[in-house]
């Protein structure tokens, strides 16, 4: 396996599914639904079987569980040319976007240069709307406010809970004036830090909360001993990804998702 596909490995055990079955080096997921990462099967490496094999059987494992079959595949691989040989297509109507950047960026120059600073303000925060300091945390916990930043309308289920809170996990929130303006999920992976669910209340963006929010996740990383961290972003989020390369991070991948073409996904049991 490559570093690309040990990359997608560790993401994937940031974001852990309700259910998982291997398929050789494959992982078949379900989570109810939530996120197509957790609802996926992860076609890295070896699934130990013929290609169509592998296909039916991730079929059958999605059809079992009551959701739509799709692989999350590393773009350009090996893997993704023989998906598609096998008649995959795109899965362009995935609603939060099928073609993702995975990047990453050294925790050791925040963690040295900027130190510790999750209760002070960030720097370019002083827009004429903001009159009070925001308070930036990492808590172990979610504290008030944050699910209902980090998950969309109608995505609050068990199950999203229970993806968001597996792990160890860091919760990141930003309060102005009272109010939970931005939060954030980062998870403890090896020497990685996943962070995920960025959100900032759209009456506060641009004032430097997202970028507080990620150097505070970021020491709490490294505090962790995370020494390097990573994230999927859409690859139609032009903001966040602008966000991003600011903040120093670069492009390591790209994956996509792929379903079935229609009447292609038969159960290999019916
Ligand atoms: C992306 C998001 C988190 C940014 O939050 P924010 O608090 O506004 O970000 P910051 O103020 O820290 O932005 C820092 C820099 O990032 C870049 N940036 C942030 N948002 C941008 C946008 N929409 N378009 C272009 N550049 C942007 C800019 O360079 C900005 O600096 P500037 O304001 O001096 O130009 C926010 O827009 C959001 O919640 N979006 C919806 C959820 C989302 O997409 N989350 C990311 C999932 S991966």
């Amino acid at each position: 396996m490559n570093v690309r596909e040990k990359l997608e490995i560790t993401c994937s055990k940031a974001w852990p599914p309700l259910a998982e079955d291997p398929l050789g080096e494959w992982r078949l997921r379900w989570a109810d639904g939530f996120t197509g990462r957790a609802n996926s099967a992860l076609a890295v490496g070896d699934a130990g079987r013929p290609l169509a094999e592998a296909l039916h059987a991730v079929c059958d494992f999605a059809h079992d569980r009551g959701i739509a079959p799709m692989v999350q595949v590393v773009r350009d691989s090996p893997n993704e040319h023989a998906i598609s040989a096998a008649g995959w297509v795109p899965a362009t109507g995935h609603g939060a976007g099928h073609e993702v950047e995975v990047l990453t960026a050294p925790l050791v120059t925040a963690a040295r240069f900027r130190g510790f600073r999750v209760a002070e303000p960030p720097a370019r925060a002083e827009g004429p709307n903001v009159t009070a300091v925001p308070g930036v945390t990492v808590g172990d916990e979610p504290g008030p406010g944050w699910w209902e930043l980090t998950l969309r309308p109608g995505e609050d289920t068990p199950a999203a809970r229970q993806v968001l809170t597996g792990g160890k996990v860091g919760y990141g929130l930003a309060v102005v004036e009272g109010s939970v303006a931005g939060a954030v999920r980062a998870a403890l992976v090896d020497d990685w830090l996943h962070v995920g669910r960025l959100a900032v209340h759209p009456a506060f963006r641009r004032r430097g909360l997202a970028s507080a929010l990620m150097d505070a996740v970021q020491t709490w990383g490294a505090e962790h001993g995370a020494d390097r961290a990573v994230l999927q972003v859409a690859e139609g989020n032009s903001g966040a990804l602008a966000l991003y390369a600011g903040l120093g991070y670069a492009p390591h991948h790209r994956y996509r998702y792929w379903v079935p073409a229609p009447g292609s996904c038969e159960d290999s049991t019916s």
